[in-house]
């Protein structure tokens, strides 16, 4: 098991504070391009459910996440302050 994602649908108060998608891969497994794919695979699951688009929540100086998330047309909404400190939000479009 390399990692995990997950696509949590509707627009909810958790979905709008948290993002649409979450996901994470084993550090010893990082860096081969296995969450951008991922991410991939998911946009097409979200399409398949009729999402137009998805928000994706990451910390501020995530860089992974922050590329991972440009490789797929991310638009940065805003960075918002949180209880666990600042977010950056981005709309994916699909
Ligand atoms: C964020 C995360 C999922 C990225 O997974 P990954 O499989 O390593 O990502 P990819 O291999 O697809 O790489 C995506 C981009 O991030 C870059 N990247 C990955 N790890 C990086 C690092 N440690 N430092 C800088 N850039 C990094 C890659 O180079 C790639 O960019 P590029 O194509 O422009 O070179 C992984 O680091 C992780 O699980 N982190 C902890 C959990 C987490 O932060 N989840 C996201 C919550 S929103």
């Amino acid at each position: 098991m390399h990692g995990g994602i997950a696509l949590r649908h509707g627009l909810n108060d958790h979905v709008l504070q948290f993002g649409h998608i979450g996901y994470g891969i084993r550090p010893s497994s990082r860096q081969r391009g296995l969450a951008t794919g991922a991410l991939g695979r998911i946009l097409d699951e979200a399409r398949a459910l009729g999402l137009d688009r998805v928000l994706i929540v990451c910390e501020l100086n995530n860089f992974a996440s922050v590329r991972t998330v440009e490789h797929h047309g991310g638009v940065l909404e805003g960075v918002r302050d949180t209880e666990h400190g600042p977010v950056r939000r981005y709309w994916i479009k699909i």
